[in-house]
């Protein structure tokens, strides 16, 4: 049985890279190089602590317009951390899958991702989803799209079983670091009933003291899902259990 107390899915808008490596006179690119290092410590925190969905915001429908020098940066990143990482998330028994649009990247990275997808699929112990050229309303228009495609009535459990993250149940914590207090067009329709917990610490200093923190946050929280408090104290919950009717993680 996995604790309560400890998020099932965890999501993270990964943000401040660019301000970390401006304040240590360095090029943005050192700051998104040193953020795989802290997502690679964070992998091992989630699994330790037995978070069993990890969802990160990497790059955003929106990040193309960065400067081309940034954005070639970032895709270079990918392909070089998908070759240095895969074979240790293989080792540790996690399952990665690449959520967004693909078909605007390289066909290289395209494939590299479908291999990484590949090489973990059998794994159990934690999902690793990387939302990479992803956007809230991109994934909002494309399930819609498929339920017209498929003649389907547009319902909200039609939508959901249609969406980028229809494998896994909604994030019940969402960190975002770097300080922003907004959303930046992360998982807007998922997001409905998460608890949000902001950080003023840079993606690259998020340790595993800060994933706690995060976690002790989230223990606070009574979740009432639009019930009282009342309620759910007669029913002997400290908070309901959302039941997802289309997702299986
Ligand atoms: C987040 O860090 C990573 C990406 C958006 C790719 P930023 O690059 O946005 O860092 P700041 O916000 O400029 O510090
Ligand atoms: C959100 O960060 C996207 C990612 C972390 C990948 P941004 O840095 O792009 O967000 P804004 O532009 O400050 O809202
Ligand atoms: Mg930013």
């Amino acid at each position: 049985m996995s604790d309560p107390s400890v998020p099932h899915h965890v999501a993270i808008v990964m943000d401040g890279n660019g301000r970390w490596a401006t304040s240590r006179y360095l090029p943005r690119i050192a700051g998104h190089k040193q953020g795989v290092e802290a997502l690679r410590t964070c992998v091992q925190s989630c699994i330790d602590r037995g978070v069993a969905v990890l969802t990160v915001f990497a790059f955003s429908s929106e990040n193309w317009n960065r400067p081309t020098e940034e954005v070639s940066g970032l895709m270079d990143l990918l392909g070089m951390a998908l070759t240095r990482e895969v074979p240790r998330l293989q080792a540790n028994g996690v399952r990665m899958h690449f959520v967004g649009n693909r078909l605007q990247l390289s066909s290289k990275v395209q494939a590299g991702l479908v291999q990484a997808e590949l090489d973990t699929s059998k794994n159990q112990r934690m999902i690793f989803n990387i939302c990479f050229n992803y956007g809230g309303r991109w994934d909002i228009a494309q399930a819609a799209q498929k339920l017209v495609d498929s003649g389907q009535a547009i319902t909200e459990m039609a939508l959901d079983r249609a969406m980028a993250l229809a494998h896994v149940p909604d994030p019940d914590l969402l960190i975002r670091t770097g300080g922003e207090l907004r959303i930046s067009n992360f998982l807007l329709w998922q997001s409905a009933y998460s608890e949000f917990y902001f950080t003023n610490k840079l993606w690259p200093d998020f340790d595993a003291a800060a994933l706690d923190e995060a976690i002790v946050f989230f223990k606070t929280r009574e979740r009432r899902f639009g019930q009282t408090s009342a309620q759910l104290k007669t029913q002997g919950k400290s908070h309901p259990v959302k039941v997802h009717a289309v997702k299986v993680a």
